[in-house]
């Protein structure tokens, strides 16, 4: 599974590109907002930190605006990929991008049938939130579960990116489900890294290390 961190924070895409384990970045208008940077400026640079793609999100609501807006944002870097809402002229911009080549991810999917939709569409990625779905009295992971299930049935190329994650039993469930890449803030995927049994086990190593007096330098 893929991971790509959710955030328009650039010194913690770079602290996380350093471990080699990031495949993408996604954003989108309130991470944008919330970083207070300019969105070409900060895209860019968040492009050539990263060699997988990288969402940037169009705020147009009619397609042939959209199309205007991500004819400037694909310009920005040959990895940017144009995040469009999964709306009738988001899939419309959809259908026309991918057929040229470009990269899509269809965002705010909240339904397996939407998420049909966006593969038909021929999205590169489709979004679906697991933790606003979750807020809502909805099982995130339900819908992540019938999504995969659909694409298998018909063989659809449209990769799952499980978005809207909370906390790492999002990431291990869709790493159960298979779903193809989840974005997650920085804070989550740190966390991964955690557990309480490893600290104390470097720790005892450590101690029985100092009594044996060697060193290895
Ligand atoms: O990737 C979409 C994500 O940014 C939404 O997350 O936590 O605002 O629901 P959240």
């Amino acid at each position: 599974m893929k991971f790509f961190a959710d955030t328009a924070e650039i010194a913690e895409i770079e602290d996380l590109a350093a471990t080699g384990l990031l495949d993408g970045v996604t954003t989108n208008p309130s991470l944008i907002a919330k970083s207070g940077r300019d969105f070409m400026e900060v895209t860019k640079e968040i492009c050539a930190l990263v060699e997988g793609p990288v969402s940037a999100e169009v705020v147009a609501l009619d397609h042939a605006t959209m199309m205007k807006e991500a004819e400037v944002l694909r310009k920005i870097a040959d990895n940017v990929c144009i995040k469009v809402p999964l709306t009738i002229d988001g899939l419309k911009t959809c259908k026309a991008l991918t057929g040229d080549g470009t990269m899509v991810n269809v965002t705010l999917c909240f339904s397996a049938n939407q998420a049909l939709l966006a593969a038909k569409a021929g999205a590169t990625f489709v979004s679906p939130f697991v933790g606003r779905h979750d807020d809502n009295g909805f099982d995130g992971m339900d819908l992540i579960r019938d999504i995969r299930l659909i694409y298998d049935n018909y063989d659809f190329d449209t990769e799952i990116l499980v978005a809207s994650v909370r906390h790492v039993v999002h990431v291990l469930e869709s790493a159960r489900i298979g779903a193809d890449v989840m974005t997650a803030p920085p804070k989550v995927i740190k966390s991964l890294f955690n557990h309480v049994l490893t600290d104390k086990g470097i720790e005892g190593f450590l101690k029985d290390w100092a009594a044996t007096g060697q060193s290895i330098l």
